[in-house]
């Protein structure tokens, strides 16, 4: 006699079974679910375990439903102007879903995740997947990737970690953002006073002024109820983060035009950096090719440090014909 293979239908009573069970297991060896949260804050011990017990069965990770989130998928049918060619970010990633529906539609996709079995297994499932998978700590990110991205996507994942680090979370997604970038949040939603038994910890409306405080300015906030659809209550938010002016400077004698971006986050000057204050942009005492050394050399220590706070230059041989400095902003 041959047995069918278990379902792969997140709807089939069997599916369900099948999640159920792993629950109670997963669940059981929860710390956080016994309200131990200290030792593994970011819970990866949990969540490595979550993906090593599953062994290969989505129906054992219990947020994998084989298909993007519908209000993540609905975002992205309802761009007008589309998001091709968008640098897009997917954090915390689980199976890649989520991230495979922006590549489909068209957009430049990193995804990364902190359990590599997690990011393997995503690379696994999607072999000829154009997004760019990778294994990372949200909280350690390359330092390469800050203001790097257009839209930054977090699904379900803020909701999953110690609700004490949710300000520095959305510090951090705000730094990956280049300016006026949009940060796309699908979360679990509950009311300021509501009890909470996480995890997962649905987000309070609170979390939104917590955004603002991190250099976000909520766009749209979608206070989604229950469907059946979305099963629970929901929020959908962009969240841009807010230039709130811009600065230019410009030294006729040097010919170099700086534009700083002050964001609601920012601590305001770049840090001082000891090559930034050892090399003079006074050109007029050294010989022409050491001057133009000189320059290079403190124009590339500048455009590093002003990375760190956002900042983008520009530097030109005439005021007029600018060409653009390597920027990393
Ligand atoms: C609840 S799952 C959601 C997965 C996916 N976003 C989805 O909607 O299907 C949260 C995911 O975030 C990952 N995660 C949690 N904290 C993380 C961190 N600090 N850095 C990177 N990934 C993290 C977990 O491993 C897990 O895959």
């Amino acid at each position: 006699m041959t047995t069918s293979p278990p379902s792969l239908d997140p709807a089939s009573p069997e599916f369900q079974a099948r999640r159920a069970e792993a629950r109670k297991i997963i669940d059981a060896i929860d710390p956080a679910m016994q309200g131990v949260m200290a030792a593994d804050s970011k819970r990866q011990e949990w969540f490595e375990t979550v993906y090593s017990k599953a062994e290969d069965d989505p129906a054992r990770v219990p947020w994998a439903n084989l298909s993007a989130h519908p209000l993540t998928s609905a975002f992205v049918e309802g761009q007008i102007r589309g998001i091709t060619g968008l640098r897009v970010l997917d954090i915390g990633c689980g199976l890649g879903d989520n991230a495979e529906c922006f590549a489909a539609a068209g957009a430049k996709v990193t995804a990364f995740d902190f359990v590599a079995q997690a990011v393997e297994w995503a690379k696994r499932r999607f072999p000829q997947s154009k997004v760019d998978y990778c294994t990372a700590d949200l909280f350690a990110l390359p330092d390469e990737w800050r203001g790097g991205f257009d839209l930054v996507h977090e699904c379900y994942t803020l909701q999953a970690i110690s609700q004490p680090l949710i300000p520095q979370a959305l510090g951090i997604l705000a730094s990956l953002l280049a300016p006026g970038g949009k940060l796309l949040l699908v979360a679990r939603a509950r009311s300021e006073d509501e009890e909470v038994s996480g995890p997962p910890w649905p987000l309070p409306p609170s979390v939104f002024d917590i955004a603002k405080t991190q250099g976000f300015e909520p766009l749209v906030i979608e206070d989604i109820t229950a469907t059946a659809n979305v099963g629970r209550r929901h929020w959908r938010a962009v969240l841009r983060r807010g230039v709130i002016s811009e600065e230019w400077t410009f030294s006729q004698r040097e010919k170099v035009c700086a534009r700083r971006f002050v964001f609601t986050s920012d601590a305001g000057t770049p840090p001082a950096h000891p090559a930034c204050a050892s090399v003079s942009l006074d050109s007029s005492s050294h010989s022409a090719s050491a001057a133009a050394s000189a320059r290079a050399s403190s124009l590339r220590c500048f455009a590093n440090c002003a990375a760190l706070v956002g900042w983008m230059i520009k530097a030109s041989g005439s005021a007029s014909a600018a060409s653009t400095f390597p920027m990393r902003v």
